[in-house]
Parts: structure tokens; sequence; C-alpha cells
């Protein structure tokens, strides 16, 4: 049998030490009476971690310290240089997920519905009290306390899923037609490479990045014979490929979530003069992020190879959608994604390496694409390229 070296001995010890800190909790007893503050450590110290402060500016800095470890606060009311409502009252703002105690001496029923409101307190307790009454006080607080973040990590979890899915579900649908292989994912990442300087919030970004992801997902119910077809579609083929906007729109607005995007899944095709389909909207009757989408998706069917035609240059599609501004595109969408040429070629060119810079998505998951994953991809295209030439 090998034996551990010193180091791995260390190592391995630091893991259990680590995991056992991890399962007690940490409390923060802040008293200006040194007697109190003692009497308060021997009670608490078998089940849970301590920290001390003797008055509210002091806990402050405790907090400021140690903040993300401490799931509850004991604090006296009245201390010198800062009153426990008032230091509560601030760490309510930085730490709300601290669960908070108060111990008071008044017995005025407005001051302390004050105090639970303005502090978020989860219990007072008057003094003078029994320590059982506060042993009592705590576990249950802390007990909240477990259960909150267990939910907090839960919907984390919930969200991750979410998100992970909808990524398959749009690789899917990148890999289904071999011609537009990582379509999706660049014209995810040229809609929000224009969003960007548009400014939205956070939530319209996220809902831009899932737009773009799915914005095809009517493709799902299009035959393979017709979606990779090796030349140009017949006017019968192409009347039945223009019906993925709908088929999309149908398949999203079934997902409560989504419901926000399906319009815009639905308008993606639809050109500024009214000449698009499947409504013909005309101008700002066609949603926003319908008339980004729209942007990015041409300039990317430009660049691609397709079976009829080779990619055409950055260049070429880029004055083509200057062309196009007022007729098949919004003028003013059109002139910024033009004046964001620059880094809309070096998305083209490497769109797995920039991708994570925009992604709004990526904050909440791991959301890189694998090497193997990009080395397939560059392996399909290059397969398609020769078979092309
Ligand atoms: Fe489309």
């Amino acid at each position: 049998m090998k034996l551990m070296s010193s180091c791995e001995l260390k190592e391995s010890l630091e893991v259990v030490l680590n995991f056992a800190k991890e399962e007690k909790h940490t409390i923060l007893i802040v008293d200006d009476e040194e007697n109190n503050l003692q009497l308060l450590r021997r009670t608490f110290r078998g089940k849970y971690n301590i920290l001390m402060a003797h008055n509210g500016v002091e806990a402050l800095e405790v907090v400021k310290q140690h903040g993300d470890e401490i799931s509850l606060i004991v604090s006296d009311q009245k201390m010198p240089v800062m009153e426990g409502t008032e230091f509560l009252k601030q760490v309510r703002q930085t730490n709300p997920q601290i669960v908070k105690i108060l111990l008071t001496g008044h017995v005025d029923t407005d001051i302390i519905v004050a105090a639970i409101n303005d502090c978020e307190l989860f219990q007072y307790i008057l003094k003078p009290f029994e320590p059982e009454e506060l042993q009592i006080a705590v576990d249950s607080g802390i007990q909240k306390y477990s259960m909150a973040s267990n939910n907090k990590v839960f919907y984390k979890e919930l969200r991750e899923l979410f998100y992970k899915t909808i990524r398959a579900i749009s690789n899917a649908l990148d890999t289904k037609d071999s011609y537009t292989n990582g379509h999706s994912l660049r014209v995810t990442l040229y809609s929000m490479i224009l969003s960007k300087e548009l400014h939205f919030d956070d939530a319209y970004m996220e809902d831009i990045e899932i737009a773009g992801l799915l914005h095809d997902i009517g493709k799902i119910a299009m035959p393979k014979s017709i979606l990779c077809k090796n030349g140009r579609l017949t006017d019968d083929e192409f009347l039945v490929m223009k019906s993925h906007p709908v088929r999309g729109e149908k398949i999203v607005i079934n997902i409560k979530k989504l419901q926000v995007i399906s319009e815009w899944v639905k308008a993606h095709h639809e050109k500024w003069d009214g000449s698009g389909y499947p409504d013909g909207l005309k101008g700002e009757e066609i949603p926003l992020a319908g008339r980004i989408i729209a942007i990015a998706d041409t300039y990317d069917a430009m660049t691609s190879t397709r079976p009829y035609r080779t990619a055409l240059s950055h260049e070429v599609a880029i004055s083509e959608i200057k062309r196009c501004a007022g007729t098949q595109f919004d003028p003013k969408l059109a002139e910024i994604f033009v004046s964001l040429s620059d880094k809309i070629d070096e998305a083209r060119k490497n769109p797995e390496l920039v991708y994570p810079k925009y992604s709004f998505l990526a904050k909440n998951i791991d959301f890189k694409v694998t090497s193997e994953e990009s080395q397939a991809r560059q392996a399909q295209q290059q397969t398609q390229s020769s078979q092309i030439a």
C-alpha cells in the first residue's frame, strides 16, 4: 500500500477540515458588555462557529469581512457608537440573506414593530430572557437560513437546466442542417453585439439571446430533403421552408417563460418595407428584437457557404446590409450594425471564443463550447467546403 506524503496528508486534512467547517453555521454576536458576549459565546460555541463584536460599527466591519460566511446575527439593542437597530438596518441592505435576532429591553410595541420592519428581524427577545429561549430562536433562525439557501441553490440549478436545454436544442438545430452549421450561435452572437450598443437591460438581453438561439426552431419540423437540399429550392419547397417562423412561434409559445420571444421568432423574416413573411409587417410594426435578428440572420446567410454558392466576404455582406437599409432592414439598426463592422468580423472569425464575452446566459452556467465541439464543427465545415468545390 502506498503511504501518503506529508504534503498529501496535509491536503487531505484541509479538505476534511473545510468540509467540517462548511457543515457548521457561523453566527455573529454583538454586545457591548463583555460578560454577556462571553456567556453567549459559551452557550453557542459547541454548535456554531462564533464571531463577536462590541458595537454596531465594529460589527459592520466583521460583516464586511465575513458576510458570506455568517448565517445569523444576535445583536443587543442598546450599545454605544451605534445601536442594534441601526446596525441591523445596514446589514439588511448589504447582506439580506443573514437572519437577524435583536435583544432589547424595550417593551414599547411601536418601537418593536418599527424594528421588525426596518431591520427585517426574524425575532426580537425581551430582556431578561432564559438562555433556552434564545437557543430556540437561534436554532429556528438557522433552519430558516438553511431553507432559504437550499431554495436558492434549487432555483439556480433549475435556471441552469433551462438554459442548458435551450442551448442543447439550438445545437441540435445547428447540426440538423449541415450547410448552416453553427448558424444559430453566430446569429445570436451578432444580435447580442448589436443589442449591446442599444443599452437594453439585462432581462431583455437574456431574451434576445434565447430568441437568437431559437429563432430557427421551426426548422425542426422541415423535411431533411428540403433543409439539406444540395441546390436551390423549387417554389413549392421554398413555400414549405417559409412556414418555419410560424412553426417556430407555435413551438415556443407553449413554454411559459418563452412566450415573450415567440413573436420575435415569428418575425425574423419580416422586412422593413413590408415585403417579408409571414405577416408582411412594416417598419416598427415588426418587433424590435425581430428586426435585430433579421439583420444578424441575413449577414450570417451571406457570409456562410450555401449549397448553391460560396460565402460572400465580410466587406460585401456589410455593403449589402448598408444597401438594404430602409428597404429590407430597419435603417437605424442597419447603420449601427455597419458601424460595428470590425467587432462583427472578429466574431465571425471565432464565434465560440467571442460568444462568452457577450452572453448573459453564460453568467448562469458554464457555457463554454468545448474544444472537441469546436474541432468537430471545423472538420464538418471543411468537408462541406471541399464537397462544394
Ligand atoms: Fe429563419
